[in-house]
């Protein structure tokens, strides 16, 4: 089939890596870019090579000649830019965070549904080699069946000099990274019914909370912790690393700093190497995340060929998302917050 040609919408700081991602991308290409600031505009087009460069989506959806779009701005676009791709039925993929709130975000699911088109959110992290490794630890069955595990994000990363707008919003750490992590626990231990949380502010110099720790009640019976913060310095800073500990009925599994999966279970304990590839266009420490981003691209592309479902299409995000709101829900009340009743 031929080279399938996608637009990108937002050329801003995350984008470069996902323009890095689509050079490398086997199926497709980017032919068009479109960004309501000229200078970034210029920056991405000329660095990228690409002449169809629109400040307007709307002009730019208006031009046509593309069979999916990216969109890669912040989250107050991202439902206006999704149900402009549905007017023009193009597949569509959105950066995580899905939208301003789980009611837009299920508009945006049902306007792509209405058009026939496929929507999938840019949720990348399931996609790093160390999250995958554990997926297939657990899938041999290494541990037996997992009824307890932890997933944790803890960094003293200086987020905020790259993404200045982190600061600013009254949501932070849960929206923006927590969002992430919740995403993995899902994809690694399963849908979860119900979800206690509890947030901090510690630095001072931001409006959102930057420490969250949250306990899931997943459907197959197990427990987990998701616990997220950017106001923990330690010896050596492990950004952008998840680490993840895992209980099960035959062994246990843990993902420790420096990317080292250690299994242990009757057969003894072994310890595997699960680092990232360093990608030409990828700088530690951002590499991890750097290779997701061309394999969530990839996926997308194998997708949208072979008409099937992506692993984290708009429906399957929702039930991430959702995750978020109950644990800003339950932050705030103090309570449980049952899942079921936000997705209704
Ligand atoms: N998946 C990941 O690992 C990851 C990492 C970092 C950021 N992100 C996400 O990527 C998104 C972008 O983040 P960023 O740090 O690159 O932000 P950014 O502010 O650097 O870039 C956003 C760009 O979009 C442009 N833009 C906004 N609205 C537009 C519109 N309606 N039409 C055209 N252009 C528009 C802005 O001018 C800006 O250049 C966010 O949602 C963020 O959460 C994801």
């Amino acid at each position: 089939m031929a080279e399938l040609r996608g637009a990108l919408i937002g050329c801003g700081f995350f984008a470069v890596n996902q323009m890095h991602g689509w050079a490398l991308a086997q199926g497709a290409g980017i032919v068009a870019i479109c960004d309501r600031d000229p200078q970034r505009l210029a920056i991405v087009g000329d660095q990228f090579g690409i002449s169809r460069r629109y400040t307007d989506a709307a002009a730019m959806f208006a031009d046509g000649g593309f069979d999916f779009v990216d969109i890669a701005t912040t989250v107050q676009s991202h439902r206006a830019l999704v149900e402009m791709a549905a007017a023009h039925k193009v597949p569509a993929i959105c950066q995580k965070p899905f939208a301003p709130s789980l009611a837009d975000a299920k508009a945006m699911v049902a306007v792509t549904n209405a058009a026939g088109i496929a929507l999938m959110i840019h949720e990348n992290f399931r996609w790093q080699t160390p999250i995958q490794a554990v997926r297939k630890v657990l899938d041999s069955g290494a541990i037996g069946t997992p009824f307890w595990g932890r997933f944790s994000f803890r960094s003293g990363f200086d987020v905020f000099a790259a993404q200045p707008y982190l600061g600013e919003a009254p949501r932070f750490i849960i929206e923006d990274l927590g969002i992430h992590t919740l995403d993995i626990a899902r994809y690694i231990l399963g849908d979860v019914h119900s979800l206690t949380a509890r947030t901090r502010r510690i630095n001072p110099k931001i409006k959102g909370e930057d420490v969250a720790t949250m306990l899931l009640d997943h459907d197959s019976g197990a427990t987990s912790i998701v616990d997220v913060s950017y106001a923990t310095r330690q010896e050596t800073e492990p950004f952008p690393e998840t680490l993840i500990e895992l209980d099960g009925s035959e062994g246990t599994l843990r993902l420790t700093q420096g990317y080292a999966l250690t299994v242990t279970n009757g057969d003894g304990t072994v310890t595997t190497d699960v680092s990232p590839a360093l990608l030409p266009f990828a700088s530690r420490p951002w590499h991890n995340i750097q290779e997701s981003v061309l394999l969530i691209q990839q996926h997308w592309v194998d997708a949208l060929k072979a008409g099937t479902e992506t692993s984290t299409s708009g429906a399957d995000n929702l039930k991430t998302f959702a995750l978020v709101e109950a644990a800003y829900q339950s932050a705030a009340s103090g309570q449980l917050v049952e899942i079921g009743t936000l997705l209704a």
